[in-house]
């Protein structure tokens, strides 16, 4: 039986590079060899405040880039997550299980208290549980996400043992999935935060909506290290990032990328890299730009029925195991 994978983005902020790279890049790989789910978060994004109009439009948009960025839908379930209410059904008991240290342990839960203080909900609190309910409830194996998500599958790993001792085999304990490359792509204005949609200034990023233009400005402002050579090395981090950039979006190895930048300076290196991103991200909007918003809904209420039929059987089995009547 072919292994399955279960990954997901939350639809709030804008995606950009390094959710490209880190993350639907390589699902678009894993797919071929794996039964892979992929799915939309909406009820992690809503740990923190959403427009509710936003949300919407967020999850439809969210879905639409994975279908642009070569998630077959005839290969991959493709579903939102609060279109399977199993999904918070099962959250909740494994909250049961969960003790509190393990979440106050999260280095996400963490740095999120200290930016929402004024908002700390407890679905912030217990977002990880809900991750493993996500992961848990479809038997995945294998969890491809970023080296910031460790964590949080780790805890996954952890309530799948203990429900499994506690009530009898039931779950999967699936394993983190890292892809090396592209694991951390990090900020284009400071090369020692990773790159993110909650970064404060839009030059931290590249959008997957950025235009031409706008991609050419923001790698020419891009920070980068003393020194002229192009070297990959980590005492030269914002240079580094930016070969990793280049060799990811051109299939290529870091050290071919050096080795053809020999004797030639930064200028030169970020205008062609800057082709490169424009280069992949011309065609990758016009592709999304063309799927219909019609096409995403009726992919996604297939997914739905789907995952539905899964996490329905799953959570009878839990249901009966937990002793609910
Ligand atoms: P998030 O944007 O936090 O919802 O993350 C969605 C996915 O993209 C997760 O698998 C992250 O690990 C991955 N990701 C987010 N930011 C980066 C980054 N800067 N570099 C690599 N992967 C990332
Ligand atoms: N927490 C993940 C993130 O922020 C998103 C996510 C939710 C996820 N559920 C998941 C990732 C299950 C993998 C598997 O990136």
């Amino acid at each position: 039986m072919q292994k399955r994978i279960f990954s997901g983005i939350q639809p709030s902020g804008v995606l950009h590079l390094g959710n490209y790279l880190g993350a639907i890049k390589n699902w678009v790989a894993l797919q071929e060899k794996y039964d892979p789910i992929f799915c939309v978060v909406d009820l992690h994004a809503i740990t923190v405040p959403q427009k509710p109009e936003e949300l919407r439009q967020k999850t439809l948009e969210v879905a639409k880039t994975y279908l642009a960025a070569g998630i077959d839908p005839e290969k991959s379930l493709i579903f939102v997550q609060s279109h399977v209410p199993e999904h918070a059904e099962l959250a909740w008991i494994l909250n049961t299980i969960t003790k509190i240290p393990e979440l106050e342990r999260m280095t996400q839960f963490k740095d999120k208290s200290k930016a929402f203080r004024q908002n700390l909900n407890a679905g912030l609190f217990n977002y990880p549980v809900l991750m493993a309910a996500d992961i848990l409830l479809y038997d995945a194996n294998l969890v491809p996400v970023g080296e910031d998500q460790l964590q949080h599958v780790e805890i996954a790993r952890t309530l799948a043992r203990r429900f499994n001792s506690l009530f009898g085999e039931t779950f999967v304990v699936p394993e983190p999935f890292v892809v090396k490359e592209g694991m951390r792509i990090m900020g284009l204005d400071d090369p020692k935060k990773k790159m993110s949609k909650s970064a404060a200034s839009e030059y931290n990023y590249i959008s997957l909506t950025d235009t031409p233009e706008k991609i050419r400005e923001k790698i020419k402002k891009a920070v980068t290290d003393s020194g002229k050579e192009i070297r990959y090395s980590a005492d030269k981090p914002a240079i580094k990032n930016l070969i990793n950039i280049y060799a990811l979006l051109d299939n290529a190895k870091p050290k071919e990328i050096v080795e053809s930048y020999h004797g030639k300076g930064y200028a030169e290196f970020k205008k062609d890299l800057a082709e490169v991103v424009v280069g992949f991200l011309e065609p990758f909007q016009e592709k999304y730009n063309e799927i219909e918003d019609r096409e995403v809904l009726r992919i996604l209420e297939e997914g739905k029925s789907k995952a539905k039929k899964m996490a329905g059987e799953k959570m009878e089995k839990v249901r009966e195991k937990v002793g609910l009547l």
